[in-house]
């Protein structure tokens, strides 16, 4: 089977790093079309993923535009379209990885008749997207989707209760092959020793910067914990968060916290940082579609704390595989950070356990099987 991907990100992120893993069982069929030149096609080339950028031209429409913003960027969007369409041709299914590849693809797949797929990484609800958004992409998705590929049940349920067809949706989590997340003691040492964390207790916190994603509770939370808590923020403001960036500074000075939270920027080396910490949290102040620092966190055998919503629910059972706070929560962030300083046994035992079910729960070979078979009924009709 011939899969034309399109995804608009020219960057990194999780959705992103997810379509590599589905993308790669097909390398020598498939073809990724990019909206946007960037760091994440030299990821597709290093994996041997056949990839284009398709235009060179920014999409104008953001996660809040309205009706007519939403219009004047079809016109923008003409070339890409045809663009798409002469190449569909040659496949046979679209599978959409974003928005605004699915407004594209819907296009693409009205006028070859090539079966459009549509992988919802997002909670299409009002907390992150404006009203047109949503109903630009629940139309679109009920009128030319043969099957959308929902990253967690809270993607689902949000989709279908923007009023999207509940017989198109399948939930398929994110893949992960364990041994990416095995590391060695030695290189791991050597890591802490360089980045100065020594005799710490050290605190990660993987995601870009982005004000949902809620780095500033954990700084408010660091504050509230013993002096020996010191957080390593990972991750870069991948969409022009740069205001809240200078906020994120602003509020270390306030705090006089400069020497326990470090900005290491973005990096390739996820498994031996997260391998490297103590405790990795995940702050999200609005619901995560589904939290794939969450999965890799049990992985690695670091414990993990989770805000209480979204996807995060679907992935961490209290107690269990990890800990829950209320999300936005720094007062009950710290209590639970404080546990894990103190209760190291009972910490290290769940976080063996989340790493025994979540390499089972996760693992890349099951799910890209999940996808061939939704795919080859799609393919067969
Ligand atoms: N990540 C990375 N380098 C960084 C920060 C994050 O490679 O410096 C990866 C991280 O390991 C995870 C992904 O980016 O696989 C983020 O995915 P997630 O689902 O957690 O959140 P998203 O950003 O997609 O909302
Ligand atoms: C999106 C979501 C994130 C999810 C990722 C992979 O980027 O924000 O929660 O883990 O897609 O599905």
């Amino acid at each position: 089977m011939k899969i034309l991907f399109l995804d608009q990100s020219g960057k990194p992120g999780g959705a992103e790093l997810c379509l590599i893993d589905i993308a790669k069982p097909y390398c020598d069929r498939a073809l990724v079309g990019l909206f946007a030149d960037g760091d994440f096609k030299t990821l597709l080339e290093q994996n041997q993923i056949p990839v284009e950028i398709l235009t060179n031209q920014a999409i104008a429409v953001r996660k809040q535009s309205n009706l007519l913003q939403a219009f004047a960027s079809l016109g923008q969007l003409a070339p890409l379209i045809a663009k798409v369409v002469e190449k569909a041709y040659k496949y046979d299914i679209i599978y959409a990885n974003t928005q605004k590849a699915l407004v594209v693809g819907a296009i693409a797949s009205f006028v070859t008749r090539r079966p459009l797929v549509y992988h919802l990484h997002d909670i299409l609800s009002l907390e992150h997207f404006s009203k047109t958004n949503l109903r630009v992409a629940i139309n679109l998705a009920n009128r030319f989707a043969s099957l959308v590929i929902a990253n967690s049940q809270a993607s689902q349920k949000a989709f279908v209760q923007a009023g999207g067809k509940p017989e198109l949706t399948t939930v398929v989590y994110n893949g992960f092959d364990p041994k990416t997340y095995q590391t060695c003691d030695e290189d791991i040492q050597k890591l802490r020793q360089q980045l100065g964390l020594e005799n710490k207790f050290v605190v990660g916190h993987f995601s870009r910067l982005s004000p949902w994603k809620g780095q500033h509770i954990l700084i408010e939370a660091i504050a509230k914990c013993p002096p020996q808590v010191t957080a390593i923020l990972v991750g870069d403001a991948l969409f022009g968060e740069q205001d809240y960036v200078q906020q994120l500074h602003q509020q270390i000075a306030q705090l006089g916290l400069e020497n326990r939270v470090k900005f290491l920027g973005f990096r390739a080396d996820i498994p031996q940082l997260m391998a490297a910490c103590d405790l990795v949290t995940h702050t999200s102040t609005a619901p995560e579609p589904f939290g794939r620092v969450i999965v890799e966190a049990m992985l690695c055998g670091t414990p993990v704390i989770a805000a209480k919503a979204g996807g995060a629910m679907e992935l961490v059972e209290h107690g269990v595989n990890g800990f829950l706070v209320t999300p936005g929560e720094s007062q009950e962030l710290a209590e639970v950070i404080n546990t894990c300083v103190q209760e190291t046994e009972i910490t290290a035992t769940i976080a063996s356990q989340a790493r025994n079910i979540a390499s089972q729960r996760f693992d890349v070979a099951n799910v890209n099987q999940q996808i061939a078979k939704s795919l080859k009924v799609i393919g067969d009709r």
